[in-house]
């Protein structure tokens, strides 16, 4: 029996303009992979490899150049409540404090106030900063930020979680207490989770899969199935974990060495050449 994907991308490449010429930059080329119901894969690749791009698109915020997105069978549209976005960088809104920033995609979803203060108590705890309720974004430093978009996300309950570096700015005690939160959500919600980082032992950690994307222009340089026993005491020390991250690392450096590579390309080109002769 085959069951249908939550998500899939179908040979989804993404072009942008350049400004002041008429060429086009290819940031994600020919991206095939499907997000399994209640799955959770995390993505990782070179910055600059269209990670945040592929978010994008999944979030229904942009369109693919070609190829196809679908969830559940049907393609993107747009934005929908159905799928909840951390951002890389941290979107509240400036003019709500915490609270009603986590209350807000509740009151897309018409639940009575009381009910969306409940929720929104329950989160902010969840994140670990009660009694910061009343606070504007502004009176939060980055990590408390990053906190408070990810109650947002989880508050009201998208089938999918679209997570863009969302621990990054966190500290590493913070960033393992979310890790395991999340792992427990997902555990307990069936949801399916998307997840973009820089961190191999986060991947190796969150990720049921982990998709290695190649440098510029994106595309899938090889899918990792994560065989790990989580209930072990200390899993980052076992052997086998071990064994994953470096592999993941090992396939990953080749791609920042070439990205690295372009860089220098476009920063120097002329001086590379000289440099060549
Ligand atoms: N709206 C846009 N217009 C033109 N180019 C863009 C646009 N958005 C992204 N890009 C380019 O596409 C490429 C991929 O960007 P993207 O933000 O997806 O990378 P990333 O993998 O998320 O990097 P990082 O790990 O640093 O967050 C970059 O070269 C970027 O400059
Ligand atoms: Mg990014």
């Amino acid at each position: 029996m085959t069951t249908e994907p939550k998500l899939r991308l179908d040979r989804v490449s993404k072009h942008f303009g350049i400004r002041g010429s008429d060429e086009r930059f290819t940031a994600i080329e020919n991206i095939s992979i499907d997000v399994a119901d209640g799955e959770f894969l995390v993505l990782v690749g070179p910055s600059g490899c269209g990670k945040s791009t592929l978010l994008d698109l999944l979030g229904g915020l942009t369109t693919p150049s070609s190829g196809r997105i679908l969830l559940d069978g049907e393609p993107i549209t747009g934005p929908g409540l159905d799928r909840g976005i951390v951002f890389q960088q941290y979107a509240l809104l400036p003019w709500r404090t915490a609270l009603h920033n986590i209350e807000f995609g509740l009151e897309a979803k018409g639940l009575p106030k009381r009910e969306r203060r409940e929720i929104a108590d329950h989160y902010l705890e969840l994140v670990g900063l009660q009694g910061f309720g009343d606070r504007y974004p502004h009176e939060l430093s980055g990590g408390m930020k990053q906190r408070v978009a990810i109650a947002r996300s989880l508050a009201f309950d998208p089938e999918v979680l679209l997570m863009d570096e969302p621990f990054a700015a966190l500290d590493a005690q913070t960033r393992e207490s979310l890790q395991d939160e999340l792992l427990r959500i997902w555990r307990t919600t069936g949801k399916t989770i998307l997840f973009i980082t820089h961190g191999i032992d986060e991947a190796v950690y969150l990720g049921q899969r982990v998709a290695v994307l190649t440098s510029r222009p994106g595309r899938v340089k090889t899918v990792v199935d994560i065989d790990i026993d989580r209930t072990s005491a200390d899993v980052r020390s076992d052997a086998r974990f071990r064994e994953f991250r470096h592999h993941i690392w090992s396939q990953l450096q080749d791609e920042v060495a070439r990205a690295q590579h372009q860089e220098l390309e476009v920063a120097a080109p002329a001086q590379k050449e000289t440099a060549h002769v």
